[in-house]
């Protein structure tokens, strides 16, 4: 089987894809903005061929020019696949102009557009935020006078909930429309307290063949806002809890709506105080924030390949009973200077409680910081795992609140 793969090296977990691909048997075309020099060894070992776009997102070019190389070699692909969020429309752009399965254009569009997937859920019947898209300050207005307060404003395409205001009152609508003035389209939603979980499944032919519930503490909203603050996403062991279960309810029910048949994807909802479950948002590719990383110590298996064989050969193979709740935590560097001068507490916890924490992965001293806002992973993450959950906290709890990275 031939897959061609946008952006094979880049971002983050992309070379583990392209890697999974190649150990499954795929033959890897890849296409992207990289020059090809600047791949990763394990890309460049994975790919059997790649192409150099000049301007990956102009997508009728891309598409024009893909077709053209792909032409050249009198060669053709069985799958086109993205799991970039910005290149999913791209991906299902080649699908058509090459005649590959998968999601179809209006399909992929739903998945980037907060407000046309939620009217799909809608006539579903599925329980989504009361919501309204605005292109105007006055429709913002008209939306939250609708909706009422507490009421949020984010960007119809946003990500890394940036640009996402919480309204509790006029004076914050007001604040928000002043900040928001660089955005030519806006979601405005019904604010959902509470707990927020992801849903992530890998299904192949309409069948889920692994499925994963990651809890954020706390919600990526109020992490966003707090730069103190270790944010964590735990990878539940047991789905069946009855905090848990409504969620993957929820996802079996949204997959379906959005005839997604193949693929990763992953989904965001919400738990009410009264238990009520709602519909966040969803994305049709793996999760960011090294949470396939988590999935894969929840279970001591490797969904890369797992994905890429759901892929290619409609099955998972590996053994994927989850063993551990897998915590991931961030660290963001606390100080003003702007390199890592130091990291407190770490080797105390290794001692204690190593062989629980099975990655580390700092930015090293002497490093430069990174901006938490534009890299989920801030300053570097860590994993701890425990089949108990308790265990799991308060393991989570200790990198978060002893491990200190200090700039200076
Ligand atoms: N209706 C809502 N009610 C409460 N909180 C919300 C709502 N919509 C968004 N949020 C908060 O804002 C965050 C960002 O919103 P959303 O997930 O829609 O956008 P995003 O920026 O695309 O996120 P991602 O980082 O997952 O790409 C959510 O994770 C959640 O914490
Ligand atoms: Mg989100």
């Amino acid at each position: 089987m031939k897959v061609l793969m946008i952006s094979p090296g880049f971002p983050a977990d992309m070379p583990h894809f392209t890697r999974g691909l190649a150990q499954v048997g795929a033959k890897v075309l890849g296409v992207g903005d990289q020059p090809k020099g600047g791949l990763e060894e394990s890309v460049k070992q994975s790919l059997t061929a790649y192409h150099q776009v000049a301007q990956l997102w102009d997508e009728e070019r891309t598409v024009e020019d893909v077709a053209k190389w792909l032409a050249q070699h009198r060669t053709t692909v069985d799958r086109v696949e993205c799991m970039w969020e910005p290149g999913v429309v791209l991906a299902a752009k080649l699908r058509a102009k090459l005649g590959c399965p998968g999601l179809s254009v209006e399909q992929a569009r739903w998945f980037r557009d907060k407000e046309s997937m939620k009217q799909v859920l809608d006539a579903a019947g599925i329980r989504t935020p009361h919501h309204y898209r605005a292109k105007s300050k006055q429709e913002v207005r008209d939306a939250v006078a609708r909706i009422g307060f507490p009421a949020i404003v984010k960007p119809i395409d946003g990500a890394g909930s940036a640009d996402t205001y919480t309204l509790r009152s006029a004076d914050d609508l007001e604040n928000a429309l002043g900040a928001l003035k660089h955005i030519d389209e806006v979601s405005v939603e019904e604010f959902i307290e509470g707990e927020e979980f992801t849903y992530d499944a890998i299904c192949a032919d309409g069948q889920v063949l692994f499925q994963n519930v990651a809890w954020y503490r706390p919600k990526p909203l109020v992490a966003r806002q707090n730069p103190w603050i270790s944010p964590q996403a735990i990878c539940m062991r047991r789905l069946e809890l009855p905090e848990i279960s409504g969620g993957v309810d929820l996802g079996h029910r949204v997959l379906e709506a959005l005839g997604q048949k193949t693929g990763f994807t992953h989904m965001e909802w919400f738990r009410k105080p009264d238990g009520e479950v709602v519909f966040g948002e969803i994305g049709a590719r793996s999760p960011g924030g090294r949470l396939t990383h988590g999935m894969n110590l929840s279970v001591d298996a490797d969904l890369f390949a797992g994905w890429a064989e759901a892929l290619t050969a409609g099955r998972i193979s590996q053994d994927l009973t989850k063993k551990f709740n897998a915590a991931i935590i961030f660290k963001r560097a606390q100080g003003a200077g702007d390199r890592i001068a130091r990291v407190e507490g770490l080797d105390r916890i290794m001692r204690e409680e190593g062989q629980h924490i099975p990655l580390v992965d700092l930015v090293p001293v002497g490093a430069p910081r990174r901006d938490y806002r534009q890299v989920v992973t801030g300053d570097g993450w860590m994993i701890a795992r425990h089949p108990d959950l308790g265990e799991t906290l308060r393991l989570a709890d200790r990198l978060a609140n002893e491990v200190l990275m200090v700039a200076g």
